[in-house]
């Protein structure tokens, strides 16, 4: 199958990521249906993707191929690939692909978009289960390049190969990760970091707007076009291997979330939603973050699309 030419998609759940996820497969010329139970966020759908044409700048009839639907069964028809972006939970995302199976060719694709639920266990009472991925998408779907490709211990390698080349034709930088573990790569990575920034805070090492500074400021600057492992190749090994035997046994190994955290959570300081977290927030200052963001990652993803090699290694 050519996954270059038009391919009909479904998307389970029409939320924060499910709009995203139509949309950037809509952008590339493909059709996606989407299911989305609850009407007012069906409802809201059209203005959520017409907000992502405007600020991509884009010909807001790509949106004619999108469709939503209350009905599963409609969604489905003819579908190549299912995107299951419903609620993290795992009994409600192993009842949807139960429901999905029998309404779908025994070889559409099933791609997961769980943060931390292995598909294994999604697709775990399924007939065909050698077509049930992970697909990881970060959010905004539609403008941050990566996706995690989880081959779970069922996965086909052709499959694997197939939603790679799917994600690659639309602009996506997929990684395939090759066991289905918890947090997959890239949120193992970002919680290692937020653990030992969690801790520094806790310590009194450094205040959380001294944590961000860092990570912006700093390493973090050069991240987006210099992976750690190249940065440990670029100053070399011996160099890691110093730092390492100095630093290494001094890193915070709490088992488990930190009591600081566990702290702020039970005093309802949950972050930008409740005014305070490790920050405190006016409403102005958290859409001033937001909009921060979206603008930067609009911009990035405008000069992908102009440069397709724009930022990357090549
Ligand atoms: N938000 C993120 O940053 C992020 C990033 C990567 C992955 N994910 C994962 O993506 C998935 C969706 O997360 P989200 O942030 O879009 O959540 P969300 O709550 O914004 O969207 C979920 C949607 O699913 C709908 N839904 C509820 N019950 C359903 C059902 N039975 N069938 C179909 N749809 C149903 C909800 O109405 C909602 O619109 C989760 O598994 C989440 O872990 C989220």
């Amino acid at each position: 199958m050519n996954e270059q030419t038009e391919q009909k998609l479904g998307v389970v759940g029409g939320g924060l990521m499910g709009h995203g996820i139509a949309y950037l497969f809509a952008a590339a010329g493909h059709h996606v249906n989407v299911f989305e139970p609850f009407s007012e966020i069906r409802g809201a759908l059209p203005r959520r993707l017409q907000a992502i044409a405007d600020l991509l700048g884009d010909d807001p009839s790509l949106l004619d191929r999108i469709a939503a639907h209350d009905s599963l069964a409609a969604t489905m028809r003819g579908a190549d690939w299912v995107f299951e972006a419903a609620p993290e939970k795992l009994a409600l995302k192993q009842e949807i692909f139960a429901a999905i199976e029998p309404l779908v060719a025994p070889t559409t694709i099933l791609a997961s978009n769980s943060s931390a639920i292995p598909s294994t266990e999604i697709g775990r009472h399924l007939t065909h289960r050698e077509r049930v991925i992970g697909t990881h998408f970060w959010n905004p779907p539609h403008l941050v390049p990566l996706v995690e490709v989880i081959q779970n211990e069922k996965t086909g390698a052709e499959i694997v190969a197939r939603t790679m080349r799917l994600l690659r034709g639309v602009g996506k930088v997929p990684v395939h990760v090759r066991r289905d573990i918890p947090g997959f790569v890239g949120n193992r990575l970002q919680h290692a970091m937020k653990r030992e920034a969690i801790a520094l805070v806790a310590a009194g090492v450094c205040d959380a707007e001294t944590i961000d500074t860092v990570v912006r400021e700093g390493f973090g600057a050069r991240t987006a076009v210099l992976g750690p492992m190249e940065q440990a190749d670029l100053v070399g090994l011996d160099l890691q291997l110093d730092v390492a035997e100095v630093l290494y046994g001094d890193l915070d190994r709490t088992a488990g979330p930190h009591q600081f955290l566990r702290d702020k959570v039970k005093a309802g300081k949950l972050g930008m939603k409740t005014g305070e977290g490790f920050h405190k927030w006016t409403a102005e200052q958290a859409d001033a973050v937001r909009n921060r963001l979206s603008r930067f990652l609009a911009e990035q993803a405008k000069a992908r699309r102009k440069n397709p090699t724009h930022l990357a290694g090549a």
